[in-house]
């Protein structure tokens, strides 16, 4: 077993793990934040995607040891406590889902896409989006979010929802 200590969603968290145990079954099952998803476990769909330091990552594909002393955001901690999310309330106004099941995954991985892309501090994750004007084509978005799969196509409603966090 290995002792990691990792900042989830602004709180400090004391795991105690065996080596092999990715980050996402370490945040699931050892710390019971389900609203990161487990897809195909092999880092083809986004379900599972997360925010290490504000950067977008899969987490079925790391190990949680490797992520010892790191800020991790998930789902549950992108809003401010209060609100939620720009992004959370324009997949709501867009119709940005069908199912949901890829839903976490798509707005982790959309925060992170926005902080990559526009001037904004990619930590600030937990901040609303500034005031700034990010401009990306229906196209860029599209490929820019490439790797989060949504099995129902509601792809219109989620581009739609990530161009009006981002104007
Ligand atoms: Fe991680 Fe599919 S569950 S990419």
């Amino acid at each position: 077993m290995v002792e990691i200590r990792m900042r989830v969603n602004g709180v400090m968290e004391a795991l105690d793990l065996e080596p092999r145990v990715s980050l996402l079954d370490a945040l699931r099952e050892h710390l019971g934040l389900t609203g990161t998803k487990k897809g195909c476990d092999q880092g083809a769909c986004g379900a599972c995607t997360v925010l290490v330091d504000g950067e977008r990552i899969n987490s079925c594909l790391a190990l949680a040891v490797q992520y010892d002393g790191r800020e991790i955001t998930t789902i549950e901690g992108v809003g401010d406590g209060e609100r939620a999310h720009p992004l959370q309330s324009a997949f709501v106004r867009h119709d940005g889902f069908q199912c949901g099941y890829c839903t976490s995954g798509q707005i982790c991985s959309a925060i992170g896409m926005l902080a990559e892309h526009g001037s904004g501090a990619p930590s600030a994750v937990t901040e609303h989006l500034s005031a700034d004007t990010i401009e990306l084509s229906d196209a860029e978005i599209r490929e820019r979010m490439s790797g989060n799969l949504c099995r129902c196509g509601a792809y219109n409603g989620i581009v739609g929802a990530i161009r009006e966090a981002a104007s």
